[in-house]
């Protein structure tokens, strides 16, 4: 939530602050703001509610002059509503500081009352760290040596960047429980929220880790912690280019994004099958705790939690290992048993979900082990855990989730066949198989893309008035049903729940009244589960009571036909295998019907897309 980038170099602050900003403009889109020290000394700041576009248009029309100092945010309000003055910069008392923040001051009200006689012009909690750093800016004469002071006073998650007008050429950072990466140019330096930031200019990268401080200068980067120490930081190498995070000529963000779930799973396998075997050297760190584990706890929220879903299928099924899956900010507040024989995998596109990076903490400090199966190079999450799975499916900008959901499902499995194959409860040739179906997901998937995606966007035109709908689904069928019930909730704004199939007539059906529209996930009929026959006979149960139905069945299933108002094929796949090429149907669905109402797919309304408060 909220995003963040800092400049300083000989290029242009504005247009490297308001490139980056579009990049992190995901991250949140209610106001924008940029302050710039020109080259006379004279400190701009321009800030405006609404998405960024509208600070753009004003800079354009009646902008502030450029230079070689500056600092950028776009705001997910959490301390006071999305308006002017709320929006970051917030300037120290003086007017010579500028400083904008990422996160929660929860102590903010205690030292809003310490500085009672300062002039407030915002209900941020923000402002009070503008005005403290201002404050000590002048007790110290030194940027970092304030923000250090400040940061001591402060409780919560934050990053924050301040920048002075007594200070040309310097930006200072400081991060605690939320993100901040160094992005290193030739000459010129960068900070930002996620690489996506800089990445049009450098693709070397540093990770700032957890209560560090930073300065980058045009030719220097320095990081201490809180108490001053100096750290060597980590570098990596920022793996896609900036074509990749952006549109390229598709409407949205999520319909390219949707485009490249095939590819999506291709990259999550890419190097990590040889000679039919799953070969994941990234598992070295806690081989030993693979070989011992008694217990996998999976934590993640929203979409992800539903990929951990899926994946507690398969893991337990081939390696035997009881696995419950925990929505992360439930887990740590109902003390669960955890030991060392215990592997806690953290599912997470951003690596920042503040919920999950605290159970994730939470997890460690109990003793358990910890694995990140996560999207982003360089964030929190993986740094905080014992190792890391990469999906590698490439910048995700869409809020809504849709490639990495099935990266993610990609990711358990290979480690559900890596359990299988340490523990011996699967034969090789039976790996060899599933490795097999696994590899053929991203053909089958460009499939599903080519026959679903004009047949569904001319059956949403008929059904953009529609109020509620019900997802069904069994076994593997029931997260893809709750995933299609939160996609369309989320982009469409439309009611939706999403059902275990078997559960409807415990209740659910009471909902069923003519005309309600019914999605179900028919399993298919050659997968030796005897769960398609009891599917029909629940679509056959909300027909007789008036339901629409809309059915997503495999090629060649007929049973279906006589019951359904539609039916979106899908090819064959093993059982583990069909909820990977079913959801994709679910994701154009949402994404249609968020269309035929006139919203923005990529920007729903109150959300954003690394939740980074609690
Ligand atoms: C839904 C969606 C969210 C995220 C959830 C976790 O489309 O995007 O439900 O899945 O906020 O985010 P990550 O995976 O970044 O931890």
């Amino acid at each position: 939530m909220c995003g963040i980038v800092g400049y300083v170099g000989p290029g242009s602050s504005l247009e490297v602050l308001m490139g980056g900003l579009r990049r992190l403009e995901y991250r949140g889109y209610d106001s924008a703001g940029v302050a710039v020290l020109d080259d006379d000394g004279e400190l701009g700041v321009r800030k405006r509610a609404g998405k960024l576009a509208v600070l753009a248009g004003e800079l354009e029309s009646d902008g502030i002059r450029d230079g070689h100092t500056g600092i950028g945010h776009t705001r997910w309000a959490t301390h006071g509503g999305p308006t002017d003055g709320n929006a970051h910069p917030h300037l120290g008392d003086d007017g010579r500081l500028a400083l904008i923040h990422n996160g929660i001051i929860e102590n903010f009200a205690e030292l809003k009352a310490e500085l009672a006689d300062e002039t407030f012009t915002s209900e941020t909690d923000t402002e009070i760290a503008a005005l403290l750093v201002g404050r000590l800016y002048r007790e110290t004469g030194d940027l970092t040596e304030a923000l250090r002071r400040a940061v001591a006073r402060l409780e919560g998650a934050f990053t924050i960047l301040a920048m002075h007008r007594d200070d040309p050429g310097v930006v200072v950072g400081a991060r605690r429980n939320s993100p901040l990466v160094i992005g290193l140019g030739e000459g010129e330096n960068f900070l930002g929220s996620d690489v996506a930031a800089f990445v049009a200019y450098t693709k070397r990268a540093m990770e700032i880790g957890q209560d560090q401080i930073v300065t980058i200068r045009p030719d220097s980067v320095e990081v201490t912690d809180f108490a001053g120490n100096p750290v060597t930081p980590t570098q990596f190498e920022i793996a896609w280019d900036a074509s990749a995070a952006e549109k390229g000529g598709w409407p949205s963000f999520m319909k390219k994004e949707v485009s490249e779930e095939p590819a999506a799973v291709a990259n999550t396998l890419r190097g990590r099958i040889h000679d039919g075997r799953v070969t994941l050297p990234e598992l070295d760190a806690i081989a030993e705790i693979l070989d011992g584990v008694t217990r996998i706890i999976v934590i993640a929220c929203g979409t992800a939690a539903y990929a951990g879903m899926l994946g507690r299928y398969a893991i337990e099924a081939w390696s035997r290992i009881p696995i419950d899956v925990e929505l992360s900010h439930e887990f740590r507040y109902r003390d669960p048993v955890l030991d060392e024989h215990t592997l806690v995998v953290s599912v997470s596109q951003s690596g920042e979900t503040m919920d999950t990076l605290r159970a994730v903490q939470y997890a460690r400090e109990k003793g358990a082990r910890t694995l990140a199966i996560c999207n982003t190079q360089g964030a929190t999450i993986p740094r905080e855990s014992d190792a890391v799975l990469y999906i590698h499916a490439g910048p995700e900008v869409a809020v809504a989730s849709t490639k990495a959901f099935v990266a993610q499902v990609t990711a358990l499995y290979l480690l559900g066949l890596d359990l299988a194959a340490r523990r011996g409860t699967l034969s090789p040739e039976r790996i060899a198989e599933l490795i097999v179906e696994l590899q053929n997901v991203p053909d089958k998937l460009d499939d599903v893309l080519d026959a679903a995606s004009s047949r569904i966007a001319e059956f949403t035109r008929w059904l953009a008035e529609t109020q509620s709908v019900i997802f069904l689904g069994r076994h593997v069928g029931y997260p893809v049903a709750l995933e299609g019930a939160l996609k369309l909730k989320e982009i469409a704004y439309i009611h939706a729940e999403g059902f275990a199939a078997g559960e409807l007539k415990h209740g659910p059906i009471a909902l069923i009244e003519p005309g309600q529209l019914v999605i179900v996930l028919v399993p298919s009929p050659r997968n030796d589960d005897s769960l398609h026959p009891k599917v029909v006979s629940n679509i056959q149960e909300i027909r007789a009571r008036g339901a629409r139905v809309i059915a997503i069945a495999e090629v060649g299933d007929v049973a279906v036909v006589p019951f359904a108002d539609e039916v979106i094929r899908i090819p064959f796949a093993g059982p583990f295998f069909e909820p990977i090429l079913g959801v994709v149907p679910l994701h154009i669905f949402a994404m249609e019907m968020a269309s035929a109402k006139g919203l923005d797919v990529d920007q729903p309304r109150n959300l954003a897309k690394s939740v980074t408060v609690e």
